[in-house]
């Protein structure tokens, strides 16, 4: 098939490019930066420079490429300040509406046969145990420096689940780790781990459902081959609360144990978002794209993952 990959250069893009390449997909890889062709050339696809909220470089672009399904990772997260979330977030939540208006404009005009696209599992409802399946609902009263954010996924989730005109596939990730994320040697929340500065806050109770990013690239491709329209939960299969995980993280970086925080400081340090995202986020259950997609996770575990990372 060809396929066309908005967000070609980044953490996903570029474990997915390789893997659509190797599996024989004529690939085309969108970028705003012609400074970037090389990369994805290297990567195995042929680049396409185009701006995602320019809808007329969008269109030609995907006009141009005429794909058979177009794959939406657009993202500009960069490094967020918790207190400052909705600022951090404010062009990546614009990806995620007029970005993904554009490039179902595109698709649309030239008839792709599925489209899909990123989402995000850890924001569920907060209420309730156990874990989180596609047919929950995401967080319907969200602290509100995550307002933006949740509008903005709500809106990419609508609008591609509504396209009758092609098979629209929501991913819903798990929390990334691995090489170009956060979560990597180097990157910016393993040194906050190691400089002590990630603290562990009130009883820690946020459950994370984590994915390496190759994994996630791989539940990608099932997706793009075999995906019916739809939502899936792409993350690992041992969702584990920050009590749990931070701590063994820290170990294994050689870092100190975390430090510990009562919820009401944590606030005045990190809002009440940092205080959401340590103590009340619900894990995901995977069993769907397991079922439909045939997708294991190479790493089931972040235990294995992160010390193979
Ligand atoms: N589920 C998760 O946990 C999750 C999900 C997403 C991101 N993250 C994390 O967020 C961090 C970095 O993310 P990031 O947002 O900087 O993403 P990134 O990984 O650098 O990828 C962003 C992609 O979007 C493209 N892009 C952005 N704005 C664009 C525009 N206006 N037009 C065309 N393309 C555009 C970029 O292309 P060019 O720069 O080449 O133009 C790039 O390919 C990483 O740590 C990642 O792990 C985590």
């Amino acid at each position: 098939m060809r396929v066309f990959v908005a967000g070609a250069t980044g953490a996903i893009g570029r474990q997915l490019l390789p893997r659509l390449a190797a599996a024989g997909h004529e690939v085309h890889g969108m970028t705003r930066s012609a400074s970037k062709q090389e990369l994805i050339r290297q990567l195995g696809a042929v680049p396409v420079v185009a701006d995602a909220l320019n809808r007329e470089q969008v269109s030609a672009a995907v006009a141009d490429a005429r794909p058979d399904v177009i794959v939406h990772q657009l993202t500009a997260i960069g490094p967020v300040n918790p207190r400052r979330f909705e600022r951090g977030f404010a062009l990546t939540n614009r990806l995620r509406t007029e970005g993904t208006d554009n490039l179902l404009a595109a698709a649309h005009a030239v008839g792709v046969r599925r489209f899909v696209a990123q989402s995000f599992a850890p924001l569920y409802t907060r209420t309730g145990g156990g874990l989180k399946t596609e047919e929950d609902p995401l967080d319907p009263a969200p602290a509100r420096e995550l307002r933006g954010t949740l509008a903005a996924l709500r809106h990419l989730e609508k609008v591609v689940l509504a396209a009758e005109w092609t098979e629209g596939i929501v991913l819903r990730y798990g929390a990334f780790y691995g090489p170009g994320t956060a979560l990597a040697t180097g990157a910016e929340q393993l040194e906050m781990i190691r400089k002590r500065k990630f603290p562990l806050v009130g009883d820690g109770g946020a459950v994370y459902s984590f994915v390496h990013v190759a994994d996630a690239a791989d539940a990608t491709v099932a997706a793009i081959e075999n995906g019916s329209r739809g939502v899936y939960n792409i993350v690992d299969d041992d969702p584990a609360p920050v009590a749990e995980w931070l701590p063994e993280l820290a170990r294994m970086i050689g870092a100190k144990k975390p430090m510990r925080v009562p919820r009401f400081v944590a606030r005045l340090f990190a809002g009440e978002v940092g205080v959401v995202m340590m103590t009340e986020l619900r894990g995901a259950s995977n069993a769907k794209a397991k079922r439909e997609l045939g997708w294991r996770p190479a790493h089931p575990s972040w235990r294995q993952g992160f010390a193979a990372v």
